[in-house]
């Protein structure tokens, strides 16, 4: 069935971190192409006046490239404000005012899950939910039982065709290059199996640390923060299977499937990390055991992965800010020819979008022996694409879900988690500006190097590259890319 475009964005949490982080720089570049025709109602506790709403939105936005006043102050035109508790019926009667004669709202949680069911039953009752669709932001639930009742919560108002769950991951660009890259290239697929593949390293790594959310970390922290949804996610997309067609169910259907096929984590197969400092953090607890840092193995139990381990690792306050996955493949016969690392593809999925082969050419000279070298299939820097928020809510506007995730494979995700959520392993500190604790390479031992991401330089490209220091160099050359030039 083709939802109806929408007639009006409410935003629920308007005055946090996300709104201004992600939201209003979305929303902001719809308006600069054209995209945005219609009001945003902000909704939120904050006892604030419209002006001081459209203030945050200029705070949001002012320091992007190419900022353009006359783009901004059409855009503002459009916020409207309502400040009130999220279950008070007086609220949602002023949203039902301010909603006017639209008939098709698209409403926006960007709110704790502890008030979900207040603000979904206020829109049932005030009518504010009639015609309407609902998106609601990961993680879903803290857990599998929590996923499954505010799932029902949300059934009892809207139904399921209208419930978009984003997971922004599943907006990037990037992100979908692996699927386009993987089921759009022939040469892949013999490779891409148990038979070739060694091992998957996924590494999402934070320079940053909380940055002011130490309440929102305490309740969260990396699993439930990121491994859960955008790691699986990836992991989802690396492993499926070929869908039956491009459209909504058939992708989330093999994701799914992929999901079902991984088995729950257990204690043996996590490391939790923790920055030293966290604990000062406001909002954190002194004696908190609440994770900055993951790293787990995950093994699929699929024809097609059976045996092939898959490493994730994320971690906040690493040496760098960067998210890459490695596939390594085994090494070829006449191993002589390749001392070290043998072949891989590589996709870095941000800041910047790469996909690249990794495979040996003669060295010059008398030796019979493979040098490194990359082939890079795409290489998009950093802000060519359109973000994944702008993307995702372009969508959801236009009532189209394929890149929104499903409670199956909500749940089916919890399930792989479950076992190891709260503090039922030690949490080891780590030092800030480090790739976590010693602890995690133990995952990986025997099995493959730790795959550390770091910048690359091609020959002869000149790249804006980050700098990094002197141990991250030093670490980095016993790893991916020996034989290439970096700074
Ligand atoms: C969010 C997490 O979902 O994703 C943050 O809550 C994390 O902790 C962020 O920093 C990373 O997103 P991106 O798009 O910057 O990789």
């Amino acid at each position: 069935m083709k939802l109806p475009h929408s007639d009006a964005l409410v935003v629920f949490g308007a005055t946090g971190d996300l709104v201004f982080k992600k939201i209003f720089p979305a929303l902001y570049a719809m308006e600069r192409w054209g995209h945005l025709k219609m009001p945003v109602i902000g909704v939120a506790r904050s006892d604030w006046t419209l002006k001081q709403f459209r203030a945050r939105a200029f705070a949001s936005v002012k320091h992007q490239d190419g900022f353009d006043a006359a783009i901004f102050a059409k855009f503002q035109r459009r916020l409207r404000y309502i400040s009130g508790d999220y279950a008070a019926p007086a609220t949602h009667g002023a949203l039902r005012k301010e909603l006017g004669k639209a008939k098709h709202p698209l409403h926006f949680l960007a709110i704790p899950p502890s008030v979900f069911a207040g603000v979904i039953g206020g829109l049932g009752q005030s009518g504010c939910a009639r015609g309407a669709r609902v998106v609601i932001e990961k993680p879903f639930g803290r857990d599998l039982p929590s996923a499954r009742s505010l799932s029902a919560t949300l059934h009892r108002v809207f139904d399921e065709s209208c419930v978009f769950r984003i997971d922004h991951y599943l907006g990037k660009e990037s992100v979908q290059n692996i699927l386009v890259f993987r089921f759009a290239n022939t040469f892949l697929e013999p490779f891409w199996n148990r038979d070739y593949v060694e091992s998957v390293q996924i590494t999402m790594a934070e320079k940053f640390g909380v940055e002011g959310r130490g309440g929102f970390y305490e309740e969260s922290g990396a699993i439930r923060d990121v491994i859960q949804n955008h790691l699986l996610q990836v992991v989802g997309f690396l492993a499926m299977e070929p869908p039956t067609g491009t459209n909504q169910e058939s992708i989330r259907a093999e994701q799914v499937k992929v999901f079902r096929k991984i088995r729950p984590l257990g204690r043996g197969d996590i490391v939790r990390g923790q920055f030293r400092g966290y604990r000062r953090e406001d909002g954190v607890a002194r004696d908190s055991k609440v994770e900055t840092f993951a790293a787990a193995r995950l093994r699929i139990d699929s024809p097609r992965w059976k045996g092939v381990p898959f490493f994730i690792r994320t971690g906040k306050r690493l040496p760098t800010t960067m998210t890459e996955v490695l596939v390594m493949l085994k090494p070829p016969a006449l191993g002589k020819l390749c001392p070290g690392q043998a072949n891989y593809v590589r996709f870095r999925l941000s800041p910047d979008v790469t996909i690249a082969i990794g495979a040996r050419v003669k060295r010059p000279g008398e030796e019979l022996i493979g040098d490194a070298t990359e082939l890079q299939v795409v290489n998009h820097p950093h802000g060519v694409e359109m973000g994944a928020y702008e993307r995702l809510l372009g969508d959801a506007m236009a009532g189209d879900g394929t890149l929104f995730a499903g409670q199956d494979g909500v749940e089916a995700s919890w399930a792989v988690v479950q076992p190891i959520l709260g503090a039922v392993t030690p949490v080891h500190i780590y030092e800030p500006g480090t790739w976590g604790p010693p602890e995690a390479e133990e995952l990986t031992t025997g099995i493959c190097d730790c795959h550390d991401p770091v910048w690359l330089l091609p020959h002869g490209k000149k790249r804006k590259i980050e700098l990094m220091d002197a141990q991250t160099i030093r670490k980095s050359s016993r790893k991916i890319g020996r034989g290439q030039k970096r700074l």
